[in-house]
């Protein structure tokens, strides 16, 4: 099967700073360096990395040709990448000692996606195939309709987090992935916990206490502790942990041992700095030691 994912490839600079910027402060890098982003291209990249087929539906603008060029070096199909007349989407990352981090994204050509393009690449699609979307594109809800009316299994990382664009997309939606604050922004919005959702199935992320699975038709939850790394930069790794989960359910892999794979991969990409071009692969991830 193929896993399709409507997302955004950014360009990200990333800055080693001392602290995170205070209003006002002007604070200089001792690092800056560039790497494949977008939570999108960081999805596709993760789930391919893992084995999976993927095909990225996104746009760059006339100066991103590198990024969607590097994309299809780690073996994700990107002729479903469009070039936009818009620059290419870019996030400048500050990244403290501690490894968190703060974000300043300009979405560029990610927000030009045309009804056209999308009807094209997803009418190579078939029944069963899976359909992943993040917040960082436009054409989210035209995806997920046509997704559901297609008969693929339709995914949903709720990132960046917006109740309103969550809600939108919810009634076509197989599988959501949130983090654990975003889950109780969508319950005060919805009235509805995790598990209560209108989808099958629901993975609420817990940052270092790990994540939480529902199977919403059965009523059972389990919980997946994380592993302790010493974490360097934290910046990819939710999307690494989605792209594995999503490669997993692909390949039908049981949702612990997917859940646990990704754990991993998240773990490792935790320990280094960068984006897209340091995610590890499936190898790497077996034969990784940790916590
Ligand atoms: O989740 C990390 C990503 O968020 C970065 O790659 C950056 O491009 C932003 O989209
Ligand atoms: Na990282």
């Amino acid at each position: 099967m193929t896993i399709w994912n409507l997302g955004s490839i950014n360009a990200d600079m990333v800055y080693a700073v001392p602290h995170l910027p205070r209003p006002g402060e002007t604070l200089p890098a001792s690092d800056l360096s560039r790497f494949l982003g977008g939570k999108g291209a960081n999805m596709s990249v993760a789930a391919a990395r893992a084995g999976a087929g993927v095909r990225h539906i996104g746009a760059v603008g006339p100066d991103g040709l590198w990024a969607a060029k590097r994309l299809a070096g780690y073996g994700v199909d990107t002729r479903h990448v469009a070039q936009a007349e818009a620059p290419t989407g870019h996030a400048i990352i500050a990244v403290e000692s501690s490894g968190e981090n703060l974000i300043l994204l300009f979405p560029g050509a990610n927000r030009e996606i045309g009804a056209d393009h999308l009807t094209r690449a997803l009418g190579e699609a078939r029944a069963g195939d899976l359909l992943v979307m993040q917040n960082e594109t436009n054409a989210q809800v035209e995806a997920a309709r046509m997704g559901r009316d297609l008969g693929l299994t339709v995914c949903y990382a709720a990132a960046p987090f917006d109740a309103e664009a969550v809600q939108a997309v919810l009634p076509y939606l197989d599988f959501l992935i949130l983090n654990e604050v975003e889950a109780e922004q969508l319950q005060q919005a919805t009235g509805l916990a995790p598990a209560e959702l209108p989808v099958t199935q629901v993975i609420v992320t817990l940052g270092s206490k790990g994540a939480r699975y529902f199977d919403t038709e059965s009523g059972e939850f389990a919980d997946f502790p994380a592993l302790k790394v010493e974490a360097v930069d934290t910046t990819g790794a939710g999307d690494t942990f989605t792209g594995y989960v999503l490669a997993g359910m692909d390949r039908g892999m049981p949702m612990p041992q997917a859940i646990d794979l990704a754990m991993r991969a998240a773990a490792i990409m935790v320990t280094r700095h960068g984006t897209a071009d340091v995610i590890p692969d499936l190898a790497e991830v077996q034969r990784a030691r940790l916590g």
